[in-house]
């Protein structure tokens, strides 16, 4: 069956949710998602105003990349959230032709920069590095932890 991609909707996302529980929850992940959890996810952020992914499919989908363009001062900047290719399928060119169509679509948008959340010095690092992303010097990434009990 031919591989095609096409523009990420609604109904890819019971598909997609069951994709994203495989891949996160196997190595190096190691995630907790279900179907439950994972589906919510995935829908808020395609709900998200200036939503925009692609499905690769090849009967079944295989892949998928999603995230949403957000104003900025100089025009929008694109948050790609989401990103995952069928386990038994990485490293076979696939990520590469999603990242591509999507980057294509963001050039047509005037959209001038992407950027990301990635888990440092891990396999996804070198797949965006290969194509080009970097790692910010001027930004960090800050966290803190809320226990309930704390006041
Ligand atoms: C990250 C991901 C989307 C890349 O898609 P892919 O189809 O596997 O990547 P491609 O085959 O197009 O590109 C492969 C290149 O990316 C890099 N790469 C991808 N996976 C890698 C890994 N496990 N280890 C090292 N490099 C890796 C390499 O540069 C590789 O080139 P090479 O095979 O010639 O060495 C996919 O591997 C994936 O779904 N990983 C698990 C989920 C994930 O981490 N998503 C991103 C979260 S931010």
């Amino acid at each position: 069956m031919a591989l095609a991609v096409v523009p990420f909707t609604v109904g890819h996302l019971d598909a997609a949710a069951d994709l994203y529980v495989a891949v996160f929850n196997a190595a190096p992940w190691h995630d907790r998602w279900t179907a439950t959890t994972a589906r919510p996810r995935l829908a808020d952020t395609l709900a998200t105003p200036g939503a925009l992914g692609f499905a690769l499919l090849e009967g079944d989908l295989l892949g998928f990349v999603l995230g949403f363009a957000e104003p900025w001062f100089d025009g929008a900047h694109f948050y790609l959230k989401e990103m995952c290719v069928q386990s038994d399928r990485q490293r076979t060119g696939l990520g590469t032709c999603l990242l591509l169509h999507l980057e294509q679509a963001l050039r047509e948008q005037r959209i001038e920069r992407a950027y990301l959340l990635t888990a440092h010095e891990g396999p996804a690092q070198a797949f965006y590095a290969k194509h080009g992303y970097y790692t910010s010097s001027k930004m960090r990434v800050m966290a803190r932890r809320l226990d309930p009990s704390d006041r």
